[in-house]
């Protein structure tokens, strides 16, 4: 990435060809800090090529792993990862790291995870993280901005857990807690992502006994002992339908190549209703603008819901859209932040607490605005794809962090979108 750098976009064009959807970073994070329960080699495939994986590798490394990338596969070595300690210097990069703490406190019996701190969507605590390990018997406590935590001598137990809400990395921590803890562990309200299906194919694969992945409750039989194995990381759900919304706003016709469309049945049926023109064949899927697009009402909900990662998207998507649509967001409290910068480009949006009210307008104008945030960035994009003239978008980090080669992939579809030095942000 240049420094200093924005993305520009020059909107009106139509998109038309075929874009590959990238591994999800959802599933590879976990699948990552999963290689800490067992010494050895692990082998990666369709791994995304993103800073959020660079960071836990840099946190893997720190743990004493090793790795190595060839063009195809991630070669990851954690024979010698004896450190348990997550040092706020990565930590502060990324959230996920916390996915670190259920394995180090299964396998080591401790681990010290620095506390992630704020975050601009919500408030995000870790306390069902907390709460389940502490149920299997750890010792936890915060001191100096770490989580300290410790299992009994004997290790952690199995334990029956309930949380209040399905949180995802949650359900991960305590699955990867729980398959070397002894006897069984019950998680009631487990978050069902197709990425936490995914890690737990790959801690089963790992010798693993684990039932029930996919429903609200999991039943985890802890064994003594795992070995390491090799895994193939699932498609981008949250990249593919980005992708899939794009001609809604720009025209034209993509085909999605290399998704899983069974991740995203109610993201297919909402751009249905919104009135693209959606055909699935195998693992492709086709999307186009369709006649006349409807307003619709969104709300985000836990998998197999809405997903809260697409929707700032579709709000970009929505804010062309004649008439008057709805979205309110119910998983995290303050993720309306690229409201006001789509606002810049000319939508007409007001929002009351977690719900947002558009109006769609006719067009677009380019503006220069802020990415607050991944997710937000893609919105942005999406938005400036439709927009008249050219959008300066800066702070692009966060876009760096879960979309692979996005620039290309859009350019390949045709669209006008280059990084270079900022014009109107010092
Ligand atoms: C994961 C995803 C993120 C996605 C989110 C919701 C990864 C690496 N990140 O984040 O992209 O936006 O799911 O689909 O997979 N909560 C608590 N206490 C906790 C944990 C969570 O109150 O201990 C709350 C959160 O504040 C939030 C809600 O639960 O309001 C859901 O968050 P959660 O599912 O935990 O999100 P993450 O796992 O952090």
């Amino acid at each position: 990435m240049l420094e200093n750098s924005c993305l520009f976009v020059e909107g009106g064009h139509k998109l038309s060809g075929e874009v590959t959807i990238s591994g999800a970073k959802n599933a590879a994070l976990p699948a990552l800090a999963a290689t800490l329960l067992a010494p050895g080699e692990y082998q990666f495939f369709n791994v995304p090529w993103l800073v959020d994986v660079q960071t836990m590798l840099d946190l893997l490394c720190r743990l004493g792993a090793q790795y190595e990338t060839t063009n195809e596969v991630l070669y990851v070595d954690t024979s010698k990862a004896q450190d348990t300690q997550a040092p706020y210097e990565i930590v502060s990069r990324m959230r996920a790291s916390v996915l670190v703490l259920g394995p180090l406190l299964a396998r080591h019996g401790r681990a010290q995870v620095a506390l992630p701190g704020g975050c601009p969507i919500g408030k995000r605590p870790i306390d069902f993280h907390r709460k389940g390990l502490e149920l299997m018997g750890a010792k936890i406590r915060i001191e100096h901005g770490y989580i300290m935590a410790r299992a009994p001598r004997r290790g952690l137990s199995g334990a029956e857990i309930i949380f209040d809400f399905p949180s995802v990395t949650a359900t991960e921590n305590l699955m990867m807690a729980a398959v070397l803890a002894r006897g069984r562990t019950v998680i009631r309200n487990a978050a069902r992502e197709p990425e936490i299906v995914a890690l737990g194919a790959m801690l089963k694969q790992m010798g693993a006994k684990i039932e029930g992945l996919g429903t609200e409750t999991l039943v985890i039989e802890g064994v003594k002992e795992l070995s390491p194995t090799k895994v193939s990381i699932i498609p981008d759900r949250i990249e593919a339908g980005t992708y899939l919304m794009a001609p809604g706003i720009t025209g034209g016709e993509i085909v999605v190549k290399k998704a899983e469309p069974a991740h995203l049945e109610t993201v297919i049926a909402t751009l249905r209703e919104i009135g693209l023109k959606i055909e699935v064949d195998g693992d492709q899927i086709r999307s186009q603008r369709g006649k006349q697009l409807k307003p619709v009402k969104i709300r985000t909900a836990p998998y197999p819901g809405f997903p809260t990662d697409l929707q700032a998207q579709a709000m970009a998507l929505l804010s062309t859209v004649k008439g008057t649509s709805v979205i309110v967001e119910t998983i995290f409290e303050n993720r309306f932040l690229h409201v006001e910068e789509l606002c810049r480009l000319g939508a007409n949006i007001t929002v009351e607490g977690r719900v947002a009210v558009i109006q769609g307008v006719k067009r677009l104008q380019a503006a220069p605005v802020k990415a607050t945030d991944l997710r937000a960035s893609a919105s942005l994009i999406l938005a400036a794809l439709g927009a008249e003239g050219i959008t300066e978008i800066s702070d692009i980090y966060h876009l760096k962090r879960g979309y692979e080669a996005i620039c290309q992939k859009f350019g390949n579809l045709g669209a006008r979108i280059w990084e270079a030095p900022c014009r109107n942000y010092p």
